[in-house]
């Protein structure tokens, strides 16, 4: 009997170590993409519409800022892409990266590359990015401005330091982790206007609002609720406690956050911005939709399929004992 376990024993040792070695080789896997024909342009009114972007409803603000900006982006202020804004997630750190002309931002990386870490989830040096950013199917014509955009701006010195992944985040890196491209035919140009079809863009493809208010599996970023549905969960540790936020369903459903509300009134909350401090939801750039935006995504909502599923509360703060 004793044989027999000092033998499991020395089998799971191999085991395990044989593991631990697979994980740290695996740390460098790289892929490739196609280069997407992209190319940044000087035109005033594509810069303008790409600044539009980027501090209103594709908030790449609200992740690219540096942490010392967070007041300033929740108030909808333009500040500086200079990056350096921490994901502290279950699988480890992971640091937004700098995206001003400087050498220490996009400086060194092409119109192409950027386009193509956007839209196939592939960084310019071939690494599957966590998937944080939902613009796998923005158009063509929005990425030339948003490229446009962060071309001319100041360029701000800041080296954001490696992403830091713990042990299950390495596995994760090895075993899971892989770019997530677009779904279909990505569209060149999308009519801008008041209709269900470019909320339903502006929602799924510039907004996220997708990607916060369906449930996903938070290892792998997977959905794994019906859309719009809600439920998604994030929990942080603060000084004093903990506190849990839930996203609400918007979906046309009796137990729908949006349930009785006007269009007039979707718009008025926007207006209002953050209300619950921890929020996760990006108010302050959303507070720069143009009403017409507004307008299209509360169209979009009313038509996506209603689902029963009742959120209680939104946000519960769970005092430390
Ligand atoms: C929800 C947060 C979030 C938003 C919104 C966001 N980003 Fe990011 N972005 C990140 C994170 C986090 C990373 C680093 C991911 C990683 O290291 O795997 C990143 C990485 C990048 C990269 C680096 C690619 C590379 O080659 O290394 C670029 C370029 C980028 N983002 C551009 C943008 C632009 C442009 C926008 C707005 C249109 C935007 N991001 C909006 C969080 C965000
Ligand atoms: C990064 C995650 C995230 C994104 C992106 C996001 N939301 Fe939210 N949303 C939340 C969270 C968390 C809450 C609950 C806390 C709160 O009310 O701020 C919420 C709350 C809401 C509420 C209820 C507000 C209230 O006062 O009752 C509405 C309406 C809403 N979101 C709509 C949207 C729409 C529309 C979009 C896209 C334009 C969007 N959200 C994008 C996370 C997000």
């Amino acid at each position: 009997m004793l044989k027999f376990l000092k033998w499991t024993g020395i089998v799971l040792s191999v085991i395990i170590i044989g593991l631990y070695i697979y994980i740290i080789a695996n740390q460098h896997r790289t892929f490739t993409a196609p280069y997407p024909q992209i190319k940044a342009v000087t035109d005033s009114a594509v810069i303008a519409r790409g600044k539009h972007l980027v501090f209103g409803p594709a908030h790449c603000v609200n992740c690219h800022a540096s942490p010392e900006m967070a007041e300033r982006v929740l108030k909808g202020e333009l500040v500086p892409l200079a990056g350096g804004n921490i994901f502290d997630i279950p699988i480890g750190k992971i640091y937004s990266k700098n995206l001003t002309p400087d050498e220490t931002g996009i400086g060194q990386k092409s119109d192409a590359e950027i386009a193509r870490a956007l839209r196939y989830g592939v960084s310019s040096k071939g690494r599957a990015l966590f998937d944080f950013m939902p613009f796998h199917n923005t158009s063509d014509e929005d990425l030339v401005a948003i490229i446009s955009y962060l071309r001319q701006q100041p360029a701000v010195r800041n080296v954001v330091p490696e992403n830091n992944l713990n042990l299950l985040g390495q596995a994760v890196n090895a075993f899971l982790l892989k770019p997530v491209g677009p779904a279909g035919i990505v569209p060149t140009t999308v009519q801008q206007d008041t209709s269900a079809n470019y909320g339903q863009y502006l929602a799924n493809s510039v907004a996220n609002c997708r990607g916060c208010h369906t449930n996903r599996d938070l290892m792998t970023g997977a959905f794994t609720g019906e859309d719009y549905s809600g439920g998604l969960v994030f929990e942080e540790p603060a000084d004093s406690g903990t506190y849990v936020l839930t996203t609400p369903n918007l979906t046309p459903d009796a137990t729908g956050r949006l349930k009785g509300w006007t269009r007039q009134q979707f718009i008025d909350r926007f207006r209002k911005g953050t209300l619950i401090k921890q929020t996760h939801m990006p108010w302050g750039p959303f507070s720069r939709m143009s009403d017409d935006e507004l307008k299209a995504i509360y169209e979009f909502l009313q038509t996506v399929k209603p689902v029963h599923n009742e959120i209680k509360e939104t946000f519960v703060f769970k005092k430390k004992k």
